[in-house]
């Protein structure tokens, strides 16, 4: 029938570097599901407002571009891209200073109303483990199914240090674990949907918690919700 939903909404909000693109990945296949990551449009965003020479304090000249930039995501399981126009960026906007553009644009109300439209649109059948700061809080309330996934600083550093050099880039740990520590307090201290836990989500500590080991515990509840 159309219209009719399939599957659930499952929801993983967290900070960065708490593992949640790994672990909603690999969820998604066991459960058949696409797998949906929202920073990744966030990063597509800062990486266009940089080429464009957009201030991300500039909210007018944001407005403009979320107008009239297309960003477009494939959402095909071994090989998601992201799109913005006719520049394919999947690889381009995984970088430390993307990161750091992509958390100063999110603040931004019309980059975020902006995104909140595709990715409700995304999700709107079902069958989706979406990504980010806000899925739970924000952009879908009602999901049937919240994580929350968190990680002490530090080991959120080194996490991120390791997935950074083992994709050859030359970071530095120190500076790594800075970085995420200030995308916290920009994240968190927001006006506009900032991180927090929805008060329906599981709250997950995976500082001392292997990658499979999460995987179970967010299994567990999926297979409670009747999806297995
Ligand atoms: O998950 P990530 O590191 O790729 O996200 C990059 C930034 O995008 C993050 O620091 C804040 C922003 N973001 C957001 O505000 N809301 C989301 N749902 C996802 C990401």
């Amino acid at each position: 029938m159309q219209g009719q939903k399939k599957g659930l909404v499952i929801a993983i909000d967290g900070p960065s570097g708490a593992g949640k693109s790994t672990v909603a990945r690999l969820l998604a296949h066991r459960l058949g599901y696409t797998y949906i990551d929202t920073g990744a449009m966030y990063r597509a965003i800062g990486w266009k407002a940089k080429q464009d020479g957009i201030d991300p304090a500039d909210e007018l000249g944001l407005a403009s571009l979320c107008d009239r930039t297309v960003v477009t995501i494939k959402v095909d399981h071994d090989d998601p891209r992201i799109v913005v126009d006719a520049v394919d960026v999947t690889g381009e906007i995984r970088t430390p200073e993307m990161g750091m553009m992509a958390s100063a644009v999110s603040k931004s109300p019309a980059v975020r109303a902006r995104l909140l439209g595709l990715q409700r649109e995304l999700g709107s059948h079902g069958g989706v483990v979406m990504d980010g700061r806000d899925i739970g809080t924000v952009v879908f309330p009602k999901a049937d199914l919240k994580f929350f996934l968190d990680a002490r600083p530090e080991e959120r550093g080194q996490r991120r240090y390791r997935e950074l050099r083992q994709k050859g880039l030359d970071v530095d740990l120190d500076r790594i674990t800075r970085e995420i520590r200030e995308r916290d307090r920009q994240d968190s201290g927001r006006e506009l949907a900032p991180l927090k836990a929805a008060a329906d989500a599981h709250v997950i500590d995976s500082s001392t918690m292997s990658i499979d080991e999460v995987l179970a515990v967010m299994m567990e509840s999926a297979r409670m919700k009747d999806v297995s």
